[in-house]
């Protein structure tokens, strides 16, 4: 890291000085990996607002640009002119392939696409009303009772097979959780489709008739792949990079990763966002919930609008926006209610003072349900799909922290503010909680 000057905190007229390194793009960080051996002190910032968890080559984000780059190609760029698997070669490998080294790919990552036939018992023991997310999480880390194989992190080859089964194997789960779901029979990939094809077959062939792939809803599912990819370091690959910083095997950290992702103020926005609009249901009744959406004492907030980082529009639901159009258009839709809630609502909230205050904009929920709604898929799978893509990031984010020198087991520390010691049996000052 390439350091910049230092800065100096003075405790209790002790001087302390810090290291700042230099960013290549963004903030620069202050270095307080010592603070605690000299100072006696932590720092404490809940949620982690101000803090780096790491040092990483990934994904770039300028929150207030609204900029958001994998490897420093512009995501308008990877949406229009690439597609998921090329983008996860980039996200993994750290530069765009040539087209030798894509295909080869392509064909390492298809080699992984079916699964272990006794995995199909586990799908046997979930109730067929089970959330595809608990399918997903179940499922995933089962998988490393079936690939011993490439379980051993210190092997740079089993790394990558791990990574490419997880990626390969990620939407072969998904569709299964789908199909599961609606009581159809699984349908096996087919090698010979793309990534975001094979995946719409698998979620709707039936043994019954041929499914038409459109190539409008391919490309608009690749877009969406490629735009929920990565981000950095969310909730979900920070609970990745954890569960990787003790030594856990690759399947069992993105088991992890799919359980954080589930949550509603993260990946399961799009779930939540998508039945916001149906519950709003007309353009007449958004103010009211725009209000409710202000009342500090109503729990309600505006689902996909918000972000920790982006405080300006998210460029990932600009290109959304675009893609939600498209797709309305091609299956006849020109009139959809829910679409026209959402634009009712961000053309109201971006003019509301309490939003542009607030640095909300519409971020990368607020659009994708309605395209996966118009694709044909119930809102419970939306972060299931969610969770396909950041496979690719996860694993990208997982490989660079166990090949990162200075990584340690992950092992925050804390303000403790409970009880001081008590003496059993004997009346303690503070009162009884319970
Ligand atoms: C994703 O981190 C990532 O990169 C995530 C993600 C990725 O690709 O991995 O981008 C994917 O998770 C997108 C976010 C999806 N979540 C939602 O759409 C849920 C609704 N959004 C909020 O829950 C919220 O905006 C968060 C969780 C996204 C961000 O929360 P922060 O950064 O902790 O901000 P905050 O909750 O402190 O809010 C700041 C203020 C608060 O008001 P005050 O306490 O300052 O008075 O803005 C308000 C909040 O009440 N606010 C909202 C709001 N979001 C924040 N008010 C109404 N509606 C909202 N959606």
């Amino acid at each position: 890291m390439k350091k910049n000057h230092s800065a100096t905190l003075t405790i209790n007229n002790k001087s302390y000085l810090l290291p700042i390194y230099k960013a290549s793009e963004g903030s620069d960080v202050i270095d307080i990996t010592k603070l605690y051996a000299e100072s006696n002190h932590f720092t404490y910032d809940p949620g982690f607002t101000s803090t780096a968890s790491c040092q990483s080559n990934i994904t770039f984000i300028d929150g207030e640009k609204g900029i958001l780059r994998y490897r420093g190609y512009d995501i308008e760029e990877l949406a229009k002119k690439s597609d998921f698997i090329e983008v996860t070669n980039l996200l993994i490998y750290g530069d765009l392939p040539n087209k030798r080294q894509l295909n080869k790919y392509y064909k390492l990552i298809s080699k992984h696409t079916m699964v272990h036939e006794q995995l199909l018992k586990f799908f046997n023991g979930f109730r067929r009303d089970a959330h595809p997310m608990a399918m997903m999480v179940g499922v995933m880390g089962a998988l490393s009772a079936f690939y011993q194989d490439s379980l051993d992190i210190n092997d740079p080859h089993q790394r990558m097979t791990a990574s490419r089964r997880i990626i390969a194997k990620a939407s072969t789960i998904g569709a299964m959780a789908y199909k599961y779901s609606i009581g159809q029979p699984f349908v096996q990939p087919d090698n010979n489709l793309s990534y975001s094809e094979n995946f719409l077959n698998m979620c709707f062939s039936v043994p019954a008739e041929k499914y038409k792939i459109s190539k409008v809803m391919s490309d608009a599912m690749d877009t969406i792949l490629i735009l929920h990819a990565d981000h950095e370091q969310n909730a979900s690959t920070s609970t990745v990079r954890l569960a990787g910083s003790s030594g856990a095997n690759p399947f069992a950290c993105v088991a992890a990763g799919v359980a954080s992702l589930w949550g509603p103020a993260h990946g399961g926005a799009n779930q939540a966002a998508l039945e916001m609009l149906e519950t709003i249901g007309n353009k007449k009744n958004v103010p009211n919930f725009i209000k409710r959406a202000k009342d500090k004492n109503d729990p309600f907030r505006l689902m996909g609008f918000g972000h920790r980082v982006y405080k300006n529009y998210d460029p990932r639901a600009k290109i959304l926006k675009q893609t939600c159009k498209k797709v309305l258009k091609h299956i006849g839709i020109n009139k959809d209610p829910v679409l026209d809630v959402a634009m009712e609502l961000e053309k109201i909230a971006l003019k509301d003072k309490y939003f542009i205050d607030k640095k909300l904009y519409p971020n990368v929920d607020f659009y994708s349900g309605i395209i996966l709604r118009a694709m044909g898929f119930p809102p419970e799978m939306f972060t299931v799909i969610f969770s396909i893509a950041r496979s690719s990031g996860w694993t990208a984010h997982w490989h660079e922290m166990i090949e990162d020198p200075v990584q340690k087991i992950g092992r925050p520390r804390q303000l403790y503010s409970g009880n001081k010691k008590s003496v059993y049996g004997k009346k303690r000052s503070t009162k009884n909680t319970r």
